[in-house]
């Protein structure tokens, strides 16, 4: 890959926005002495881990900013949509919410309406906010996260709908306030963007190009959340086995997670996105000697036929991704593999599909993330011809569940009777009595035991299992 000069936001661009931040915490603070009443925000997040992650850093800029948070939007001042636009049902969602909220705002037009997020860097839902949703107040992309504050406090003052969107290649901006969703498990972003343009995808489009944090940025990162007594950390990057080719002294993801793995005090280590396409047999031993690095490996195929991967430009073949899950497996035998999978590409006929089936039942995952192509405005498939009916995908897509949810029932049969360390979440969501937390294969276990566990690598040995989680008891 060739270098490309990196734009970098100059350290004043930052200050600016910190500067900002106590303007607006001031009014806030005045306020509430009038009302003695803390302004409270709703922030709605879609889409993968790497918006999650932002919505992260847009909670930390709201909480500098004297905001406190809530999940009812009658009482919220300010709601925020960080959206995803990977697939048509995520924007459809969005604009069903955004448009449900025009009654709201009539009755609290002092209320803030935000969206922000991958939608946004598509200019024509830009358009179509602009012109059908006027009741929204910001408008404000991926690229200008970072100016949030500034898009804030204008819109506290101005009636009109104030928008930052910038069209580039992206910035990395470091030091952003963080408000971290969780106490035990985090997530580290080590790069961003992506460059493969997958031929149906929109990510490459809305996130921008590869560009890795510096190695010293992303280890200084992890000491603080051990120090703040986290666990478990996930590296999360559109496809990490990208990393590090960008940086001025290039090194691999490999080398990273050496180095992450040598952190004291990191007890589990995951991460995420893997293309199948560049991972390298480096990272393969790496993760099997790392002995914080999880036996887990998410690894898309997205489709089995290889005309289908060609048109998808996926650039691998079925032969060479079964390679690597047995390459993975040889050196973790124990090893979780997921995966993504689209149905009815266009082209891709019912033969083409039975290659797909015969991945799943080769592999045989412990789970699948399973979708119905979407055509993205913009992509090179947008207007490829389909081969398969409506009706015929969908028949397709039920079969490829089916057939996965015998296979994850079959694989969590296999832990019956044996004893797992769980990292401890929290509380189970549906029953307040149970904790829940996850085995180093990314299995969700449930059992009853004391709060104070929360946080602790516990053992538990396994009694029951269903296709989605597990049931057990605190072992000894
Ligand atoms: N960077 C990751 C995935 C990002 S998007 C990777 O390459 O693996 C997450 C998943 O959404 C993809 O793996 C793919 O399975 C699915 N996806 C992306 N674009 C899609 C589309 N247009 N229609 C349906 N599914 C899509
Ligand atoms: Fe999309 Fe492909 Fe990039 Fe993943 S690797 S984000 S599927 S273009
Ligand atoms: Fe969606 Fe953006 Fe992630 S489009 S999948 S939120 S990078």
């Amino acid at each position: 890959m060739s270098k490309r000069e990196k734009i970098e936001i100059p350290v004043e661009a930052i200050k600016e926005q910190q500067e900002i931040i106590s303007r607006v915490r001031q009014r806030n603070d005045l306020d509430l002495q009038r009302s003695g009443r803390h302004k409270s925000a709703m922030v709605v997040t879609y889409g993968c881990q790497q918006n999650e992650n932002d919505t992260e850093h847009l909670k930390g800029m709201l909480k500098e900013m004297g905001y406190l948070f809530t999940e009812e939007k009658e009482e919220a001042d300010l709601i925020l949509y960080n959206t995803c636009c990977v697939r048509e049902n995520a924007e459809l969602k969005v604009f069903g919410n955004v448009g449900a909220l025009k009654h709201l705002k009539t009755k609290k037009p002092h209320m803030l309406i935000g969206i922000c997020g991958c939608m946004m860097q598509q200019e024509h839902i830009v358009k179509q906010i602009k012109s059908k949703y006027k009741h929204v107040d910001m408008v404000f992309g991926t690229h200008t996260l970072y100016k949030f504050p500034e898009v804030l406090e204008k819109a506290m003052d101005e009636a009109y709908t104030v928008i930052d969107i910038l069209d580039n290649d992206g910035y990395i901006v470091e030091d952003l306030p963080i408000h971290r969703e969780g106490r035990v498990k985090a997530w580290v972003s080590i790069m961003y963007g992506c460059n493969n343009f997958c031929s149906y995808c929109i990510v490459p489009y809305v996130r921008g190009r590869e560009r890795s944090r510096k190695p010293d940025i992303i280890i200084e990162e992890i000491r603080q959340l051990v120090s703040e007594g986290y666990k478990e950390i996930t590296l999360l990057g559109q496809n990490v086995n990208s990393y590090g080719k960008d940086l001025d002294t290039p090194m691999d993801f490999a080398d990273l997670m050496e180095q992450v793995n040598a952190v004291q005090g990191v007890k589990r280590i995951r991460f995420m996105t893997s293309h199948p396409k560049d991972i390298s047999d480096k990272l393969i031993n790496v993760m099997g000697e790392g002995e914080n690095i999880c036996e887990q490996l998410h690894l898309p195929f997205q489709a089995g036929s290889n005309n289908v991967l060609k048109a998808m430009n996926r650039k691998y073949t079925k032969e060479r991704y079964l390679e690597l899950i047995r390459k993975a497996r040889e050196a973790m035998p124990d090893i979780a593999l997921t995966s993504d999978i689209i149905v009815g590409f266009p082209g891709e006929t019912n033969e083409d599909f039975e290659q797909t089936l015969d991945i799943v039942r080769q592999v045989e995952f412990d789970s699948l993330f399973t979708f119905i192509y979407s055509p993205r405005k913009g992509t090179p498939a947008e207007n490829l011809d389909d081969v398969l009916t409506k009706e015929e995908k969908q028949a397709n897509f039920q079969r490829l569940l089916e057939l996965q949810n015998e296979i994850s029932l079959k694989k969590n049969k296999a832990y019956l009777g044996k004893t797992v360390e769980v990292l401890v979440e929290g509380t189970s969501k549906n029953n307040s009595e149970m904790l829940t937390g996850r085995t180093r294969t990314g299995k969700i276990v449930n059992f009853a035991g004391d709060q104070a566990m929360i946080g602790e690598l516990i053992n538990v040995e396994i009694s029951d299992v269903q296709t989605w989680s597990m049931v057990g008891s605190v072992h000894g």
